[in-house]
């Protein structure tokens, strides 16, 4: 096999069009994908979340703006071209466009192994060099892990939840990316109060979510910050998020990139949509003319500590301002307190010997995703996402995806010729 796609969400799923486009003659690519089916996010697909970018960024647009699988292609297979197009919106909803992605994943679907978890990726010596990889592979198909053979590799297994130290996720506690698999599962009396930590654009949607859901439940919304703060969506921000800013990024110093990092955290992170801010403030204060009050903004808050008791979940919150403790205590807590990057040491082991690192035990990373390693493996392993400290804040985003599969697959074009 030329390549093996570890992972199969945006990003891998961009490359397999990209492959397919741009060596028809056959790619010898394989992808594995832990879910059973395509599926992206899917815990947070709430029926009013929008996307947080413009359909223009799908899959190819930016590589091939005649690509047969561009959002518009989609969207005329469907026959919705014209009512979409009378939407007048730039942003689908994330239901739509997940039916996008799913459409295009089935048109490629050749190429994908579903209900396959890469467990660990394994060099193989020939002539003192690494010039093979293998995949140790994971499936409902097989009672053992078998073994996939690979000339490179492309990691895209996307952000991983984080919850704070301490914090373990049961039936009452919750991680926002389990938020609607979870609900699915709740018994009726546990639905009286929630506590929403965080106050991303994850915290807003799930808190608008549990208001509308359950109009008599109380919600908790505990977050560091005075209140939300909205999003940078901007259009001169906004060109952080092109490709020309990840040629800039790539070639500045570690300080310059700290400094653009910091200047437009707020394009993404701890975020939210101005809209969805507005109707979350509108809902609380026409709630309160009516004399109920039922969002509770718990701000300039953390959580400390979280216990399970008596069917209901205690939180013990730090008014950071006087470092007063309070017990919150609630039906369920949802954690929607954010993601880490793909990190790619625990799938590598001890192909890690080969990886170089920078000075803060980073992996050092080509312009072309590919991970700089020492001349002793000449297989290309490719890393989607996991490259904030190289490529800048679009890493983990779609905003550059249908251009980074084609930088990925020129360099393997150019490292291992048909
Ligand atoms: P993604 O996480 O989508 O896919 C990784 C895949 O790898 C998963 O399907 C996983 O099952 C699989 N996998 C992991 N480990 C594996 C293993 N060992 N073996 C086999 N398979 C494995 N960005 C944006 O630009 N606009 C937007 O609107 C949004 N919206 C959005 C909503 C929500 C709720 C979240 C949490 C995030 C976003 N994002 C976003 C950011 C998001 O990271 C981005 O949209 C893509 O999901 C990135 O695609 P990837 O394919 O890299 O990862
Ligand atoms: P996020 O932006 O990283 O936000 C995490 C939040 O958790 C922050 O507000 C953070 O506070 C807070 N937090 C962390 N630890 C805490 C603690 N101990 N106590 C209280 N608060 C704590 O994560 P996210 O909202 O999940 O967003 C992640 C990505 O997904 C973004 O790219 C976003 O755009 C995307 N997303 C998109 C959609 C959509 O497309 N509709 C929906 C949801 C998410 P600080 O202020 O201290 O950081």
């Amino acid at each position: 096999m030329q390549v093996a796609g570890v992972g199969f969400g945006p990003s891998n799923l961009a490359l397999a069009i990209a492959l397919r486009e741009c060596r028809p003659a056959g790619t010898g690519a394989v992808f594995f994908e832990r879910q059973p089916s395509f599926g992206w996010h899917s815990g947070m697909l709430l029926d009013d979340a929008t996307m947080q970018i413009s359909f223009l960024k799908d899959l190819v647009l930016l590589r091939n703006p005649v690509s047969s699988f561009s959002f518009l292609a989609y969207l005329h297979d469907r026959g919705r071209l014209a009512d979409f197009i009378n939407h007048q919106t730039l942003v689908p909803s994330r239901l739509e466009f997940h039916d996008y992605l799913r459409w295009a994943a089935e048109r490629v679907g050749g190429v994908v192994r579903y209900d396959s978890e890469v467990l660990a990726i394994r060099p193989v010596s020939g002539d003192g060099v690494v010039d093979q990889l293998e995949l140790v592979v994971r499936d409902g198909a097989h009672r053992e892990p078998y073994v996939c053979r690979a000339r490179n590799v492309v990691l895209a297994t996307g952000l991983r939840p984080r919850l704070p130290d301490g914090v373990r996720a049961s039936d009452r506690v919750w991680h926002s990316a389990d938020y609607l698999h979870r609900l699915a599962g709740l018994p009726p009396e546990a639905t009286g109060s929630f506590t929403v930590v965080g106050s991303g654009q994850s915290a807003a949607e799930i808190t608008n979510d549990l208001m509308s859901r359950f109009p008599e439940a109380t919600v908790h919304a505990v977050f560091p910050r005075y209140g939300y703060s909205v999003a940078d969506d901007s259009p001169f921000t906004n060109r952080i998020f092109d490709a020309a800013a990840v040629d800039d990024y790539y070639l500045a110093a570690p300080p310059v990139r700290e400094s653009l990092m910091n200047y437009h955290a707020n394009t993404n992170y701890s975020v939210v949509d101005l809209d969805l801010i507005r109707a979350l403030y509108r809902r609380q204060y026409q709630e309160r003319v009516r004399g109920v009050d039922r969002l509770r903004i718990v701000n300039v808050s953390r959580v400390r500590q979280v216990r399970e008791s008596g069917g209901g979940v205690s939180v013990d919150v730090e008014y950071l301002p006087t470092g007063e403790r309070t017990d919150l205590r609630s039906d369920v807590v949802v954690f929607a307190t954010g993601y880490r990057p793909l990190d790619p040491r625990p799938l590598l082991g001890e192909l890690m010997e080969f990886v170089e690192l920078d000075d803060d035990g980073m992996v050092r990373v080509g312009r072309d995703y590919r991970l700089c390693t020492s001349d002793k493996l000449t297989c290309g392993i490719y890393l989607q996402g996991g490259t904030e400290h190289t490529h800048g804040i679009s890493s983990s985003l779609l905003s550059t995806t249908a251009q980074r599969a084609g930088h990925i697959v020129e360099s393997l074009t150019a490292s291992t010729p048909q």
